[in-house]
């Protein structure tokens, strides 16, 4: 059994058994959604750009069944905590029919969400599939994760997915990969008030075993990208600071509101519309025009794009090699801590050291602020790499880093 077979079957089981001590019942079935790593193209999602992340072996799992009442309770496993809503007090702005398959749907937040805090992203997900017009019945719902909170590596997109999975389970009704991660975006944007773009929620929806998931955020196009570092002996290696990247909230909305203050600037629908060859000129008007840090955040994304794409073009050679890999990861680091302004200084210390013990490149993964870095790794480097980011954590008296390799994994799904 593969170490991925064996966690997933792990992850029912909790949550079956969970289900029935919560519950008191047998659930219909178990559905699964996971976090990610984002291998490169960082901030690029809310531009239009490029990204390459990978569904890693961590997930959340949601046991559930269908209630005859219009209720929904929900159950979060580590938290332990219930909250329940009727589904019908779930009543928002526009009508059920609005979203559906609108091109550039509203996604500003809800004032007054009828749920706060960690339950309004179960409870959001059921919301959105309703007002999209979905029809959601009642249900229970419990929900155990093993992606760490606060990690930057997507904890809530597994929940969101997780969720819709199960709530279209139990309802019976289908959702495309696509509408979903696209109702779990929406959740985060609109009813949990987070104005992330659509990265974490493909990468739990779209996720694929063994394979980067190369998408362009405009198109929607997701193409899978083999990824096969055992056969490189190599691995990605996912460092945890444990410094939750909850704080930063306020520059990620910050960040993206300097995009789109650049693009209109610039006269054009999204930074994704910079070529590479025009940075210069759009670099020079943005600092006179605007200002120099906006230009800077202008760089990044230009950047960041090209660098996606020379990424994918190594990987589509006959025989890849890592350094080049990881002196493309080194790079978009370098441009998320200098121009975008998004490391802290123990992602920057987790890099650096990462590399000078061995690593072919490392880079912060996510949105920054704290969270988790990767590093790419050589087998026999592996212990000397954890050696030295553990000592160089300690010096500086930070908390313990935690490591764990990212497995590419399969997508959201149902496995009971
Ligand atoms: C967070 C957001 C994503 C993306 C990344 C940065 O993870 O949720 O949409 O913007 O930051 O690449």
């Amino acid at each position: 059994m593969s170490r991925q077979t064996g966690s997933a079957a792990d992850g029912a089981q909790s949550a079956s058994t969970g289900f029935r001590e919560t519950f008191g019942a047998e659930p219909a079935g178990v559905w699964t959604a996971p976090g990610r790593v984002n291998v490169i193209g960082e901030h690029t999602d809310y531009n239009d750009g490029f990204v390459l992340p990978m569904a890693i072996d961590r997930a959340c799992y949601a046991a559930a069944a269908p209630r005859a009442d219009r209720i929904l309770r929900v159950h979060a496993a580590q938290l332990g905590e219930t909250v329940e809503i009727p589904l019908d007090a779930l009543v928002g702005p526009g009508s059920a029919a609005d979203d559906r398959d609108a091109a550039d749907p509203d996604m500003s937040p809800l004032a007054d969400p009828a749920v706060t805090g960690w339950a309004a992203y179960p409870v959001g997900v059921a919301w959105v599939l309703q007002q999209a017009g979905f029809p959601v019945s009642g249900a229970d719902l419990y929900l155990t994760s093993t992606v760490p909170v606060g990690a930057g590596l997507s904890s809530s997109a597994a929940l969101e997915c997780a969720t819709g999975l199960a709530l279209a389970g139990v309802s019976g009704f289908d959702l495309t990969t696509a509408e979903l991660a696209h109702h779990a975006q929406r959740a985060e944007n609109i009813y949990a008030g987070v104005p992330c773009g659509p990265l974490d929620q493909m990468s739990s929806a779209f996720g694929q075993d063994g394979a980067v998931l190369f998408i362009d955020t405009r198109t929607g196009e997701v193409r899978p990208q083999p990824f096969d570092l055992a056969a490189e002996d190599a691995l990605l290696l996912v460092i945890d600071t444990r410094v939750s990247h909850a704080h930063g909230e306020n520059g990620y909305a910050d960040r993206r509101a300097a995009c789109e203050r650049a693009a209109e600037f610039l006269g054009v629908p999204a930074l994704r519309d910079i070529a590479l060859a025009d940075l210069p000129e759009a670099f020079a008007k943005v600092a006179v025009g605007l200002d120099e840090p906006t230009a800077r955040r202008v760089r990044h994304v230009v950047t960041e794009n090209a660098r996606v794409q020379q990424f994918v073009a190594i990987l589509n050679h006959e025989h890849f090699s890592l350094p080049p890999l990881g002196h493309r990861m080194m790079q978009s680091h370098a441009s998320l801590r200098d121009d975008y302004e998004v490391s802290a200084p123990e992602l920057d210390l987790a890099v650096a050291t990462a590399v000078v013990a061995g690593a072919h490149g490392a880079r912060m993964t996510g949105g920054g602020f704290g969270g988790s870095a990767i590093a790419l790794v050589d087998r026999g480097q592996l212990d000397a790499v954890q050696d030295a980011v553990r000592a160089a954590f300690a010096e500086q008296g930070y908390a313990e880093p935690q490591f764990f390799p990212a497995v590419a994994s399969a997508g959201a799904r149902r496995i009971v």
